[in-house]
């Protein structure tokens, strides 16, 4: 069987795919979702990506070797079931059986960053190397590390959860119930909502317009943009989540002494002022020879990354490296 589907489940987006053991996309599309849906609906809406993808590409299912779902949280693998995830409101959900139960093939789970992290390995430009941390900046803040070869699973494939590291234990709550957590700070959700903060106690910002004057519907795309074309605020904010992440790339390299970081994430599409801004933070904290150690990089492989990390769960290559 020559191929296997990709799922990323994040948690403004959907994506499916239809992959060859190259890491090639034959097909893909895409969906929204929102923290409000039902998990049910989710499904639904899942297994409707993986028809469509199916009829584009005019692959049958028994061409399928199954189905990966690279998705946020924390997850179950061998229930192939959703524990947690914040940013999804699901707790406990069965994913991986619902999808079976209409395909019929096998379905298997990882986590997006994590899967993105084994992609970046397996087919990206980081494949060089055996010490990759990679880095998603998106709704949540998630990471995938791969230290001397293997990916850092944990005794529960959940190792790698980077944007709930604390780096305030007084810090405002966090979905998760702690506080303080790193994605507070950085994350997609987090900018939009101190972007709004801001907005409502007065501050000038030509953010104001650019929703037409809906605040709730300002995002870190706006941030960015608005940010490239010089407004004062969207660069503060992106240069004090820049700060934080600085922070916890410090710890992370202090844990992992990585040689490359790879970037990846919406929000990191207009980047540039965070990571500018982490950098000058690791230069200056970071013990200098493991700073100088590490690569610091933006992913070339897109929003794929994680399709193709699930996906590449069924192939020797990928999967040599999963699950050594
Ligand atoms: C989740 C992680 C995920 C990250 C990026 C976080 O909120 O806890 O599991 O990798 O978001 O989606
Ligand atoms: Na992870
Ligand atoms: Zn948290």
């Amino acid at each position: 069987k020559p191929y296997a589907i990709g799922i990323d489940l994040g948690g403004t987006k959907i994506i499916a795919a239809i992959v060859d053991q190259n890491g090639c996309i034959l097909s893909q599309a895409n969906a929204p979702t929102q923290k409000e849906d039902e998990a049910d609906a989710v499904i639904l809406r899942i297994g409707d990506l993986v028809q469509s993808v199916l009829a584009d590409s005019g692959v049958g299912l028994a061409q399928i070797r199954g189905i990966g779902i690279a998705t946020a949280g924390i997850i179950d693998t061998h229930r192939h079931m959703v524990i947690f995830a914040s940013n999804l409101n699901w707790s406990d959900v069965a994913i991986g059986d619902r999808l079976h139960e209409r395909f019929g093939v096998p379905v298997q789970l990882i986590n997006d960053a994590n899967a993105a992290a084994v992609a970046e390995w397996a087919f990206g430009s980081a494949s060089g190397t055996d010490d990759l941390i990679y880095v998603t900046v998106s709704t949540g803040v998630g990471a995938g590390i791969i230290s001397g070869g293997r990916l850092i699973t944990g005794i529960g494939d959940s190792a790698g959860e980077f944007g709930h590291i604390s780096l305030d234990p007084e810090g405002p709550l966090c979905a998760c119930g702690n506080r303080g957590c790193l994605e507070n700070y950085v994350s997609g959700l987090a900018l939009a909502k101190m972007a709004q903060e801001q907005l409502q106690s007065g501050t000038a910002s030509s953010l104001r317009t650019c929703t037409t004057g809906e605040l709730s519907r300002i995002t870190a795309k706006e941030i960015g943009e608005q940010a490239q074309s010089g407004d004062a605020l969207s660069i503060d904010l992106l240069r004090q989540a820049g700060y934080y992440l600085g922070v916890g790339l410090t710890n992370l390299i202090h844990l992992f002494n990585p040689q490359v970081i790879v970037f990846g994430g919406g929000v990191m599409n207009n980047g540039q002022i965070l990571l500018e801004e982490a950098q000058r933070v690791i230069r200056q904290r970071c013990i200098s020879r493991m700073a100088s150690q590490a690569t610091i990089q933006l992913s070339t492989m897109g929003a794929e990354a994680g399709v193709l990390g699930a996906a590449g769960m069924y192939f020797p290559a990928a999967r040599k490296k999963v699950a050594v």
